[in-house]
């Protein structure tokens, strides 16, 4: 049976560093609030002149090399963000062009901060339906450009920031249990407007205007405590469904890498399964909230410090704007 696995891992975070005390020359803000309610500390944004596509290609250069890979080994490209270059086309087609590929296909994935996990399924999916054999999976967001950094949008801007990870996965044919096991994926549209920038957009008018700039709605909006609410709920639902899936149990778990929403999210997460907090990776304290690619900036981190053994268990999940939720039960 053909499995799917992480080949190569990378991550890369624009160099400038924006700290609470920072936030505090645009907005009315403290260092203790921000803390206490989320546990960032600090966060990463990019120059004017820095995209999304451009912090995608330092991640997956540091990718490919892991995986031994050039850009001309790559069959397929899946690229998940919210804040894309452009308005169209999306950013996996300027990656590909960026790295110099080959024609593959390249596809972008919006679905915020589940995006990874929906990306990492669907790469599974390809691999196993022997599509591809080799895909780049990224992760990448610039969020600094588009919150609205005054006293009025403190509650959001806060807890974003700018990076971005990939993963080369490949399909390997052998008896070995090791790789993708089990994705799962979930969406809730009905809750679309408890977490999402309105405008512009094909339900309104489709153009940028003053109308929609003073009335906030070009940024991103959120019901901060029904996010709360949903994402303790579906997080611990949508990994024991992996775990059932797999036949395995919470002991079994050797690491959970939670998309980083809010270290108080995690914290809730973790208690609710009762997981001890050396099995619960948290980073969101350096880099904030940075959607598509908190997972794979994690995991490179975690690969880095030799926190993930061959055979290990290691389960993914994600809660986001959708609402959509994503779990992955990986054997490594
Ligand atoms: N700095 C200082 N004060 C602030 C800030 C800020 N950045 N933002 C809001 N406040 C003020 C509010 O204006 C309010 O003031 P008031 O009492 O005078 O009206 C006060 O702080 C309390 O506001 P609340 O909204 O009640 O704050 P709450 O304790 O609910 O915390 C938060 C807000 C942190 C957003 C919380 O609801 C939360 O943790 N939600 C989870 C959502 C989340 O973290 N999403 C991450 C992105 S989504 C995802 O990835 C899944």
């Amino acid at each position: 049976m053909i499995r799917t696995r992480i080949t190569g891992v990378g991550r890369y975070v624009p160099p400038r560093v924006v700290t609470n005390h920072d936030l505090k020359q645009w907005m009315d803000t403290s260092d203790e609030w921000i803390r206490e309610r989320s546990g960032i500390v600090e966060r990463h944004w990019v120059d004017e002149k820095t995209a999304t596509s451009d912090l995608a290609v330092e991640a997956s250069k540091i990718a490919l090399e892991q995986a031994g890979k050039k850009p001309e080994d790559v069959d397929f490209i899946i690229f998940a963000t919210l804040s894309s270059d452009y308005y169209f086309p999306g950013s996996g087609v300027l990656l590909q062009h960026k790295l110099n590929m080959p024609k593959v296909g390249a596809m972008d994935v919006r679905n915020q901060c589940s995006g990874f996990v929906y990306s990492l399924a669907t790469a599974n999916a390809f691999i196993r339906a022997e599509m591809y054999k080799t895909i780049l999976v990224v992760g990448a967001e610039v969020h600094s450009k588009g919150l609205d950094i005054s006293t009025e949008g403190r509650d959001v801007a806060v807890l974003f920031g700018d990076g971005a990870g990939a993963v080369v996965v490949e399909g390997f044919d052998d008896d070995s249990d090791r790789g993708i096991l089990t994705t799962h994926l979930h969406s809730q549209g009905k809750y679309a407007e408890y977490l999402w920038t309105e405008a512009p957009g094909s339900a309104g008018p489709r153009h940028i205007s003053h109308e929609i700039l003073e009335a906030g709605k070009a940024a991103p909006k959120m019901r901060g405590r029904d996010v709360f609410k949903h994402a303790i709920v579906r997080f611990p639902e949508v990994i024991m469904e992996a775990l059932n899936t797999i036949g395995a149990t919470l002991d079994d778990v050797d690491l959970l890498i939670p998309h980083q929403a809010n270290l108080r999210i995690s914290e809730a997460v973790r208690q609710r399964l009762g997981l001890p907090p050396e099995k619960v990776y948290n980073n969101i304290e350096r880099y904030g909230n940075t959607t598509a690619a908190t997972i794979p900036i994690a995991l490179s981190e975690v690969l880095e410090k030799g926190m993930l053994k061959e055979g290990d268990l290691l389960i993914l999940a994600a809660f986001g704007s959708g609402f959509t939720w994503a779990s992955a039960a990986i054997r490594w």
